[in-house]
């Protein structure tokens, strides 16, 4: 059943680090499903921010000589910045350090404990001093702490506990009664055989002994809510939880939760009991995508691997970079990130097969017609082409319910491909020569560019520079929307204005700037 409203969230980034290729994919593919979804007529609310508190940023301030919160106001912009170079365009950028935000985390806990779902208790735990970090005995490597390999200490502190236990056999009747809810398939089955064994409780304090930096638990001065559950509730809380319950009952439950698989645990085990605990349904999608991995290792500050999304985007371009990503792994799987590989695509794809049915489509508009199309009786569903440009409607359609946008663009690339093969086949250039076979070119080029128009109006969500370039040259408007395939099988383009040919639109890289 197709819903009115559509609510997209992407995980809240860490401020205590530059953004990379890594938090770029993630929230490409929101801007990707968000696009596509305001594309069919559809109100869209897509939110991401900055993850603010927590030991590990109050670390980063303290090494810096700055407050958390001043390092936060300094860190957070960068993402924004990221955001609108990339062309992603999201509807609110939410931040942990947020006033609203931390009133909301209070009511919930207030809540959560009537209810009695939370209760104080002793929590025992590894403890390194230097990096000022609880680990539990299963994470220690070696007994000593994963993180510097040194010594830790066994300490207890008073906590309060979120009661996880107590809903672990409904969360896995949930799940077995919702197989779409944790995607791909292979994550919701390692989260079920995570679920055989009993859940501990969730410790959701840090005293402030240890850790200052995060929102006071509201029935104790000593305690901060520990960071993730604080984060979690970013997704009630930006769109008005227990605030605006309007516009929360307009975009809750999320359809889809784009994460990382490193995060999957948070979001499919404690999350969804967090809003159960609260009467509130979970999302309709936790979709998990992989890493991209370089040279074989995750891309970390740590592992001193990480590639700038900024340095692409002022070499390829931001549809190039946003293509690669989109086209060269399937959501869910690992990949591995190679300048090549882009470069690669960048020219067979981009420059060679969309850029190049452009440019010689345009340049032989202008030679044979002065870039004007011309008014020609065409039956445009007796060319093969569009036959097949209009089953792609359908194609992208159906790779998006199963949230796959590279099969949505590898339809779309397969109509290029043809559309490059039926001008080699009708050979325009030599109708050229002949007047008697004038109509037929004209048809050729009508063929042509109504094709391209299809193609410009399905790329929107993918590469929305191109797609935008490709329409305003053709002088087409009024194509954001389009809700029912019914709607565009009408001639789309024009043979009252001319056509602009324009610049290039993807420069063969020899000939790029790289500054
Ligand atoms: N702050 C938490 C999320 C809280 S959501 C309530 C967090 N932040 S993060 O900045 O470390 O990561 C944000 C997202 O970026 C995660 O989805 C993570 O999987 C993704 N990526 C970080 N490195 C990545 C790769 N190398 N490859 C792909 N995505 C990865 O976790």
């Amino acid at each position: 059943m197709s819903r009115q409203t559509r609510y997209i969230t992407s995980p809240i980034y860490y401020v205590n680090a530059k953004p990379h290729i890594g938090h770029a994919y993630t929230n490409i593919l929101c801007d990707t499903f968000s696009r596509y979804y305001r594309f069919l007529g559809e109100k869209t609310f897509f939110i991401t921010g900055t993850d603010e508190h927590g030991a590990k940023m109050e670390k980063t301030a303290k090494e810096k000589n700055m407050d958390p919160k001043a390092y936060a106001d300094l860190i957070s912009p960068t993402f924004k910045e990221l955001w609108r170079l990339l062309g992603i365009r999201y509807d609110y950028f939410i931040r942990t350090t947020d006033d609203y935000h931390k009133q909301v985390v209070c009511n919930i806990l207030k809540r959560l404990e009537a209810k009695g779902d939370i209760y104080p208790s002793s929590y025992t735990g590894w403890y390194c001093v230097p990096c000022e970090t609880f680990w539990t005995k299963l994470q220690l490597i070696d007994g000593k702490c994963p993180e510097c390999r040194r010594e830790v200490q066994e300490l207890s502190e008073d906590n309060y506990f979120f009661r996880l236990s107590k809903y672990q056999d409904w969360l896995i009747q949930y799940i077995e009664d919702h197989p779409a809810f944790i995607r791909p398939d292979f994550r919701r089955n390692e989260i079920l055989s995570f679920l055989k064994q009993p859940l501990e409780d969730l410790c959701i304090t840090r005293s402030k002994k240890r850790l200052s930096w995060g929102i006071e638990y509201p029935n104790s001065k000593d305690h901060v809510v520990y960071v993730w559950f604080d984060a979690l509730i970013n997704y009630l809380s930006g769109i008005g939880y227990t605030t605006d319950e309007k516009k929360f009952e307009t975009y809750w439950p999320a359809d889809i939760q784009l994460i990382g698989k490193d995060i999957l645990r948070h979001h499919a085990i404690y999350w969804p009991i967090m809003l159960k605990a609260c009467d509130v349904e979970p999302p309709v999608v936790i979709l998990a995508h992989g890493w991209w991995t370089v040279s074989g290792a995750k891309m970390s500050k740590t592992a001193g691997n990480v590639v700038d999304p900024l340095e692409l985007v002022k070499i390829y371009g931001v549809d190039a970079f946003r293509y690669f990503l989109l086209r060269e792994v399937t959501v869910g799987h690992d990949g591995a990130f190679s300048e090549e590989l882009l470069k690669e695509r960048y020219t067979s794809d981009l420059a060679n097969d969309l850029g190049n049915l452009w440019f010689r489509f345009a340049s032989m508009l202008g030679k044979y017609f002065h870039g004007t199309i011309p008014k020609v009786p065409v039956k445009i569903m007796g060319s093969k082409l569009m036959q097949e440009t209009f089953l792609t409607w359908d194609r992208v359609r159906e790779s998006m319910e199963c949230y796959d946008p590279r099969e949505a663009l590898s339809a779309i690339f397969r109509v290029i491909t043809l559309a490059n093969q039926y001008v080699e086949e009708q050979k325009p250039w030599v109708l050229a020569k002949d007047k008697k076979q004038n109509e037929k070119l004209a048809q050729v080029l009508v063929i042509l560019g109504e094709c391209l128009a299809h193609l410009a109006v399905l790329l929107q969500s993918f590469l929305p520079d191109s797609s935008k370039k490709i329409l305003d040259r053709l002088k087409i408007t009024g194509m954001e929307i389009i809700p029912h395939k019914e709607d565009f099988e009408k001639r789309m383009i024009r043979t009252d204005t001319g056509i602009e040919r324009g610049e290039v639109l993807f420069p063969r890289l020899d000939e790029k700037k790289t500054d």
